[in-house]
């Protein structure tokens, strides 16, 4: 699915902007501060009707207006279709697809994947592991309806169970069993989902790696979880005392940790820069492939700050795989445009040209 045109109305920097792009590049360029950022972030909006930055909408909405609006066309082959997200202050947003409105979130997914690199990605391997489960339950929410719908339950499900372990009254055995048990198949499915989506995505992961860094780093990626390896009701249940006693939740998948480890040794620590740009790089693409293969259509690839984070060798690499047609539409920024204009006039790739100015998106002649 590929974005053939994008409007704005009020959306953080912009008071109305209307462009239409290239199905193949589109290079998005001007000056830091100008709004690049932004028109990727409300193409990312579109796809999964979040913020990439996981601003909420009142940060959205331009200054002191009282409502933003976002409208994307769409196209693949022949079928189209059109999406609005819209605001109003102290109101809740509206979703329309071709029109209709939609009735929840989860209605909108995977219909127009996308996959965003950005600067800010570096958290995913320096941060704790609430930064990693968020990476990872981005893209698996992305590519499966029952994994967004059983994170939501089972999110409700332990912020009900924290607020009864901290209320007044200390919960019995049997009103925390039959938590339990509503949590547990929640638990069980998001579990045993990330397992059978890593055993496609891992591979894929250390693959892309060795292709950007020329295979010579021994790097693994681990998922950490307590209900690994046991029997999930077991596990539950036999927590119950020490969770009354700590006065919070102290087992499920809000634990999970991923393990990043280079020779041995944690990523975080032991991994140059280089290594952890390769590597962060690598699970972006995997999770490209990944979409690509479970919702049988190109995702949407945006690289912001695009020189940021590539140096010549992986610049190479991503152009040959943006030439060889494994690529749908890409979206790129960049402070200038004479470097990407070079690369792309050389590789004989034809691209469409935006100029960003204080809040309005041109295209170029
Ligand atoms: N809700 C908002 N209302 C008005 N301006 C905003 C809002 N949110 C962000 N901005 C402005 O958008 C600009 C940043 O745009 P951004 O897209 O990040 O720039 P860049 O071109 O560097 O990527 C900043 O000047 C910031 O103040
Ligand atoms: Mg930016």
């Amino acid at each position: 699915m590929n974005i053939t045109r994008l409007k704005l109305s009020n959306f953080k920097n912009y008071d109305v902007a209307d462009v239409a792009f290239d199905n193949k590049v589109n290079i998005i360029y001007g000056n830091n501060g100008s709004g690049k950022t932004n028109i990727l972030d409300a193409i990312h909006f579109l796809s999964v009707s979040k913020s990439y930055f996981g601003l909420s909408d009142k940060y959205l909405i331009k200054d002191d207006q009282d409502f933003y609006r976002i409208e994307g066309h769409y196209s693949q082959d022949e079928k189209k279709d059109h999406i609005v997200i819209k605001y109003k202050r102290d109101q809740k947003r509206d979703i329309l697809l071709n029109t209709k409105k939609l009735k929840r979130v989860g209605d909108l997914i995977g219909r127009f994947p996308v996959v965003l690199i950005a600067p800010d990605d570096i958290n995913i391997v320096k941060g704790g592991s609430k930064e990693r489960r968020d990476y990872f339950n981005k893209w698996l929410c992305q590519s499966d309806r029952t994994y967004l719908d059983a994170l939501m339950s089972y999110n409700r499900l332990l912020r009900q169970k924290d607020a009864l372990l901290k209320g007044d009254y200390t919960p019995d055995r049997l009103t925390m069993e039959a938590y339990n048990s509503k949590m547990i198949g929640f638990a069980t499915t998001l579990h045993n989902s990330i397992r059978t989506a890593l055993s496609d995505f891992i591979p894929a992961a250390l693959d892309q790696y060795s292709t950007i860094s020329e295979g010579k780093d021994d790097i693994q990626l681990n998922y950490l979880s307590d209900l690994s390896d046991q029997d999930i009701d077991v596990l539950f249940n036999n927590m119950i005392p020490q969770e009354i006693h700590a006065r919070r939740p102290l087992v499920g998948v809000q634990r999970d940790d991923y393990e990043f480890t280079i020779k041995d040794m944690p990523l975080k620590k032991y991994g140059s820069q280089g290594q952890i740009k390769s590597f962060l790089y690598a699970l972006r693409l995997a999770e490209f492939i990944y979409l690509r293969k479970h919702l049988k259509r190109l995702p949407i690839l945006i690289l912001d700050d695009f020189f940021e984070k590539l140096d010549q060798h992986r610049l190479s690499t991503l152009l040959s795989l943006i030439n060889s047609g494994s690529f749908g539409q890409v979206f790129l920024s960049d402070t200038e445009l004479a470097r990407s204009k070079t690369i792309f006039e050389e590789r004989g790739i034809t691209f469409g040209a935006y100029r960003v100015t204080e809040g309005s998106i041109e295209r170029d002649q």
